[in-house]
Formats: structure tokens, C-alpha cells, sequence
């Protein structure tokens, strides 16, 4: 595999640390990106992690036979560990790298498959909100790739600049605020936060970053093709 060069300017650098997130065109070869969506599909087709927990419906209640709205795969590598072999891997865990200092570790995390024509927004929040308060988290970073174009008809990421300065977590409640949904949504009284939100189309190989505070969205799909996205984060693979 070859070792990646390419890193973030100084210019690009100081836009994360002043606004929370960054949108990186033409980061992974778009080979690279096209030649993982076989695996992904696949993963999503077998319904991989069902049994473990690990795949489920992220904004529908998830009762067995609904159609899933928002469908997740948590740690896909588990179900397919030659994820961890891609070039699109090696990328992001250099940008993570580039980021956070070299010891940095790096993880898949996530699977997330919007379905053609899905309603369901990603609602507005935090990922530090997913977190478990009793442990200390260093800055965390996700590097989120989309496996097709994106724009906000499909779907695409969403940031509000400069919302992770304070480092605070908000009050979020389960989606839709339904107890039997694992997503969380920025409480609605809170929604005066999203100010100024910067949609963030890209095409295959274009990827964005976001810190753990950066509250973020991502629209329905009104497309005729799923959205497809995975999401490299720093850390150790959980479980
Ligand atoms: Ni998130």
C-alpha cells in the first residue's frame, strides 16, 4: 500500500482549529474509494453484525421487518478486516495522524447506508454527546467518506463553524425524542445554535473532518441511489 505524502497546509490546519471541521476534495484516490463500495454493499446485503448488536437502524425504532430509515454498521472491520488493508483507510489514519500527533490511533467506525429515497435526517449533534462521560477523551477527530457524490439532496455533511469552541457537551435526547431510538439529537430548544450551517457537497474521494464538539447534519436522501458513507475516527476500535 502505498504511504501517504499528501497532508494538510498550515492554511488548512488553522480552518480546522478556528472553525471544527474541514472539507478535503480529492483526499483518497477515487479508485481507492470505488473499490471498497463492493465490500460495503456487501456487509449490508449479509445484514453484518445483526446478531452482535453491531448493525441497526440509527433513527427508526428498529423493530425487526421495518423498513430501516438510517442503517448503521458499528466497527465494520470486524466483518471485514481487509477494510483495514485499503488505501482509503491509510489516508485517513494519516490525516488523523496529521491531526492529532503521530501515536495516534486510528479506527473504522462506522458503516451509515441512507436509503434511496430515506426521509430520515442525521439531526443536528454532537458526537461528543455519544461519548461516556466517565472517561477521559483527548480530542477526537472523524474523517467521514462518502462512497458516491454527495450534495444536500443526497445527504451530505453539514457543520455549524466554530460550534466546537466552547468544548462543552449540549443537552442532547434520543431522536424524535422516542426512548426505543440509540441516535441523539441536540435537544430542540438548543436549535438556535445551528447558525450559519455549511453544507459540504463532495465528489468520490473528497472527504470532511470534524472534531468531537462540532455540532453537524446531515439531510434526508432524495436520491435514487443509496448514500453510502464510512467513518474513520481516532481512538481505539471500541468493544
Ligand atoms: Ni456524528
Amino acid at each position: 500500500m502505498s504511504v501517504p505524502d499528501q497532508l494538510l497546509t498550515p492554511e488548512q490546519r488553522h480552518r480546522y482549529d478556528r472553525d471544527g471541521f474541514l472539507s478535503l476534495t480529492a483526499w483518497i484516490d477515487p479508485a481507492a474509494v470505488l473499490a471498497v463500495r463492493h465490500c460495503y454493499d456487501r456487509l449490508f446485503a449479509e445484514r453484518a453484525g445483526r446478531e452482535a448488536g453491531d448493525h441497526f437502524d440509527l433513527a427508526g425504532s428498529d423493530l425487526d421487518g421495518g423498513t430501516p430509515a438510517l442503517t448503521q454498521i458499528l466497527e465494520p472491520a470486524r466483518y471485514a478486516p481487509e477494510l483495514l488493508e485499503t488505501e482509503l483507510f491509510a489516508r485517513c489514519a494519516a490525516l488523523i495522524g496529521d491531526l492529532l500527533g503521530p501515536t495516534a490511533t486510528s479506527h473504522l467506525g462506522h458503516a451509515i447506508c441512507k436509503p434511496p429515497g430515506s426521509p430520515a435526517a442525521t439531526p443536528w449533534h454532537q458526537d461528543a454527546a455519544y461519548w461516556d462521560r466517565s472517561v477521559d477523551h483527548p480530542d477526537a477527530v472523524s474523517v467521514w467518506i462518502p462512497l458516491q457524490p454527495v450534495d444536500t439532496d443526497s445527504g451530505c455533511m453539514e457543520f455549524v463553524p466554530a460550534s466546537h469552541r466552547s468544548r462543552r457537551v449540549l443537552a442532547h435526547r434520543p431522536i424524535g425524542d422516542d426512548p426505543r431510538v440509540h441516535g441523539l439529537e441536540l435537544c430542540p430548544e438548543l436549535l438556535d445554535r445551528v447558525v450559519d450551517p455549511v453544507a459540504c457537497p463532495l465528489d468520490v474521494g473528497g472527504v470532511t473532518v470534524h472534531g468531537g464538539y462540532t455540532l453537524h447534519y446531515t439531510g434526508p436522501n432524495r436520491r435514487t441511489e443509496p448514500r453510502r458513507a464510512l467513518i474513520v475516527m481516532s481512538g481505539p476500535q471500541s468493544g
